[in-house]
């Protein structure tokens, strides 16, 4: 299932990116509002989302803000998530294959034809293509020890 959210930035842009889930019968959840709403700040947006995505291996999720930016930073915070801005098909496709993110972050704010216009075939791309495992099972544990390492105050 893809767990979709956005800040008071991104509602035009999730509800473009809804609409192509709908109309390709892709399973979503869309866990934030569809208007402004006081205190919808992307760390709460975060927060939402990624409770979501931690409920089911096969989930993933799709978090928007301004750039992507602030959003991705909140949604690493948090152990188990491997999130990723991406701007193009090729960023999304990869953040899948060796990365295994599980959340995508886009920018509704951000103007260039690498984005906005892109929204859709980014998600596309995210949404098929597939860990490719091998080396970066290495890469991935590291990252965990990192997590794990933070996690218990160590230095
Ligand atoms: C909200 O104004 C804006 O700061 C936020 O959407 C995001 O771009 C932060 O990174």
């Amino acid at each position: 299932m893809i767990i979709i959210g956005s800040d008071h930035t991104g509602i035009e842009l999730k509800k473009k990116i809804i609409s192509y889930l709908y109309e390709n019968k892709i399973e979503y959840a869309d866990v934030t509002n569809f208007k402004n709403q006081d205190g919808d700040d992307y760390p709460g947006i975060a927060r939402t989302i990624c409770t979501e995505v931690l409920k089911d291996k096969n989930n993933l999720g799709i978090a928007i803000c301004g750039t992507g930016i602030g959003i991705s930073i909140a949604c690493n915070k948090v152990r188990g998530i491997r999130a990723a801005v991406c701007t193009s098909e090729y960023m999304a496709e990869m953040s899948r294959k060796d990365n295994n993110a599980n959340i995508l972050c886009l920018g509704a704010r951000l103007k260039n034809s690498d984005r906005k216009e892109n929204a859709i075939s980014i998600t596309n791309s995210f949404i098929n293509n597939f860990y490719d495992g091998g080396r970066h099972e290495r890469r991935l544990k590291k990252i965990k020890e990192l997590e794990n390492m933070y996690l218990e105050g160590g230095r």
